[in-house]
């Protein structure tokens, strides 16, 4: 497999970026494999939990043995490549340069807890992903995507499902890790302007990557992050954004500018009812 040859994707050669999303689908489905083994048989051993920033924020074994995989696998396939995962100890900045970004478990506490989680795979160049793989164990559910190529679950075509009202629409959001009373009052808030505006349902999933995968498959409508600065980064968002986009999600900064990945809130909904979701969401 040959690296990038250009640091802008839309000049990256088509068999490369078929050869980086067969990585990041392989890759995903093994660590994938490896965290459920070290959750689930009766024999598994306790998991070893500590804690990060705070009380809620988790990181296990598990983590670092799924991170420590895909990362040795990635940095013997594309030495010249970036990366970037969320158990690093020391984080890269991002750059435009070809970089895989990496969540070895999203929804760690769901992990813990026996709920559903993922691995997120994304290969990301000129700060836009390329192509990303998420991939649930619990469900065996493969999500996948690569630019201009559309978006699939298990290798079955998906896309968004047609909504046009906030009323007929089922809206994720994540609670996250932030305890500030201030901040944890914005998001409630936010939330109770939705039920207010009689949405159809509000969800915590536990899983940012998962939750983009559920717009773009359709078993939900939307989901917003960063409303008080909780927000996701880069290993949360780097594969489910192209995901969502490929399956026909749009998605934009809670303020309706345009989406990075370096920023820490997001709205990614059909185009329909992002602005209403977006107008709600913002009302203070
Ligand atoms: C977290 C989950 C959670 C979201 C947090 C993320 P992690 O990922 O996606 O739903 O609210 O912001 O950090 O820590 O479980 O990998």
């Amino acid at each position: 497999m040959s690296t990038a040859k250009s640091s802008h994707p839309s000049l990256i050669p088509h068999d490369d970026i078929h050869g980086y999303l067969q990585t990041a689908i392989s890759l995903a489905r093994r660590a994938g494999n490896l965290i459920h083994q070290l959750r689930y048989p009766a024999q598994a051993k306790e998991l070893d939990i500590e804690t990060k920033q705070g009380s809620a924020d988790l990181v296990t074994n598990a983590d670092i043995a799924s991170q420590s995989l895909i990362f040795s696998a990635l940095r013997e396939l594309y030495p010249n490549h970036k990366f970037i995962g969320e158990e690093d100890s020391v984080k890269s900045q991002l750059t435009n340069q070809p970089t895989w970004i990496v969540d070895a478990i999203d929804g760690t506490t769901n992990f813990v807890h026996g709920l559903e989680s993922c691995v997120s795979v994304g290969f990301v160049v000129d700060r836009k992903p390329v192509a990303g793989a998420i991939y649930n164990p619990s469900r065996r559910e493969m999500f996948h995507a690569a630019q201009g190529r559309g978006a699939f679950m298990n290798d079955l075509p998906i896309a968004v499902k047609k909504c046009d009202t906030l009323q007929s629409a089922l809206v994720l959001t994540e609670w996250g890790y932030i305890r500030d009373p201030h901040a944890v009052r914005k998001m409630i808030s936010a939330n109770e302007r939705l039920i207010i505006a009689n949405v159809r349902g509000i969800r915590q999933l536990g899983a940012g990557a998962l939750d983009l995968c559920y717009v773009a498959m359709g078993r939900a409508d939307a989901v917003y992050c960063g409303v008080a600065g909780e927000g996701w980064h880069p290993w949360d968002f780097a594969a489910g954004v192209i995901i969502a986009r490929e399956a026909g999600a749009s998605i934009t900064k809670l303020d309706g500018s345009p989406f990075d990945l370096e920023v820490r809130s997001m709205a990614c909904a059909t185009s329909n009812i992002l602005p209403q979701l977006l107008q709600v969401v913002n009302a203070e």
